[in-house]
């Protein structure tokens, strides 16, 4: 078979980049390892920069999330037993943020690319990239048992952190940057309403906690928790307990609780990979770098690679010169550092650090208070977590 462009995996970066070059009349498969089913089983965060609304509504898929999307203008601090709200409109000249799982805007992405008859292929063995720094890259499979090859231009590696692509590139030609954090996230999905109309972040000396939401009747809650910590070790009310913990008492009172749908440990890191072009393969999302979750990037620069290499990938299927598919990496990466600055400074100010102490706590909530008081450091937090231009 023969495809302008490979593509490998089936998250919001491999379905985005699928639909913004089929758009632009580039020819595309997407090799995806698993199950339909159990890439729309993984629940992540849920909170999109304009960006990532605009690329949805751009490539067709955006009709449902403009319907039952949540626009906030605002998100909640809580620190020293205080709430300040940070008004992301008023500081940014009216920019916003959208409540949308991200496990919906890949439901969209697949109905678009199923909708319009482009290829994926779901439960895709052994994916292998070959070549790549040749002028004929091609990457095989197996489906059902039987080797498959693809003939390509370009491949795109958007096959996650623990994805094949990265792993295929010659040892030294790649430097990695890491960041690991002592403590993780245990997560909590429940059918209750959201205790606050915006999302809630929160210092406490026990640790961070964030309340979120997927719907105006579905939450989505985390506490900060020690890396060794078990979900097994949590029952939905020792949950529910500490979350109050670590809120502010009003707000504590308010939280609605009920019986867990999910709940689940998620460790925190920083990572980002370069370069991210290998002659003529890509990578693009999690591939090439992860964020914490504090200030929920992950899926919006996915969506900021995928825009720019859609825009690479354009450029050297008209002209033929590589040096579109290098400009990629480096454009790519100016963006990728500074959302990694943003995630790694909202983990540091809002988590407790086992081997720092109170000296620390009193730091945090010190620039945390010039924060929410001061015009331009409030600004500066808006246009970060609206997220910066591409
Ligand atoms: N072959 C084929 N597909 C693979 C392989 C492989 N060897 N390895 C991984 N994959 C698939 C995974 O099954 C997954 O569906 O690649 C896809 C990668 O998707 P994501 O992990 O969602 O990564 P990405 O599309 O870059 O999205 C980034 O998702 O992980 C979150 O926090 C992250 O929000 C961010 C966003
Ligand atoms: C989520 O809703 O899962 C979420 C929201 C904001 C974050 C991280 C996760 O910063």
């Amino acid at each position: 078979m023969r495809k302008q462009v490979a593509i490998i995996g089936s998250g919001p970066a491999g379905l985005f980049l699928g639909a913004l070059l089929e758009k632009s009349g580039i020819d595309t498969i997407i090799l995806e390892r698993r199950s339909q089913d159990y890439v729309l089983g993984r629940i992540r965060a849920g909170v999109l920069e304009q960006g990532t609304m605009e690329m949805l509504d751009a490539v067709g898929c955006g009709a449902r999330m403009r319907e039952e999307g949540l626009i906030h203008d605002g998100f909640d601090l809580t620190f020293d037993g205080r709430r300040h709200r940070i008004d992301l409109s008023e500081l940014t000249g009216g920019k916003t943020v959208m409540v949308y799982g991200q496990t919906e805007v890949t439901r969209d992405l697949m109905d678009g690319r199923d909708a319009a008859g482009h290829a994926i292929v779901y439960e895709a063995e052994n994916v292998t990239p070959h070549d790549f720094d040749s002028a004929r890259p091609y990457v095989t499979y197996d489906k059902d048992g039987v080797s498959q090859r693809v003939d390509c231009d370009v491949i795109v590696g958007c096959d996650g952190f623990h994805g094949v692509c990265r792993k295929s590139v010659p040892e030294g030609s790649i430097t990695e940057f890491e960041k690991v954090y002592p403590f993780g996230w245990l997560g909590v999905l429940a059918d209750v309403k959201p205790v606050a109309d915006e999302l809630v972040y929160a210092n406490h000396s026990r640790g961070f906690a964030l309340c979120s939401m997927r719907s105006l009747t579905r939450s989505r809650y985390y506490v900060q928790c020690d890396l060794s910590d078990k979900v097994e070790n949590w029952s939905d009310d020792a949950f529910w307990d500490e979350l109050r913990r670590r809120l502010p008492p009003k707000l504590a009172e308010a939280v609605n609780t009920g019986p867990s749908i999910e709940k689940s440990i998620a460790p925190l890191r920083s990572f980002v990979a370069e370069p991210l072009t290998f002659g003529r393969m890509l990578l693009c999302g999690d591939a090439g770098h992860i964020v914490p979750p504090t200030g929920a990037k992950g899926l919006n620069l996915a969506a900021s690679d995928v825009f720019y290499a859609s825009e690479a990938i354009r450029d050297f299927l008209d002209d033929g010169n590589e040096k579109s598919l290098k400009h990629y990496s480096t454009r790519a990466l100016k963006r990728i550092w500074k959302a990694e600055r943003f995630s790694w400074w909202m983990t540091s100010i809002l988590h407790r650090f086992p081997a720092d102490g109170d000296f620390n706590q009193k730091i945090q909530e010190a620039e945390l208070d010039y924060l929410v008081h001061s015009k331009n450091a409030s600004a500066s937090l808006a246009e970060n977590y609206v997220g910066l231009p591409y």
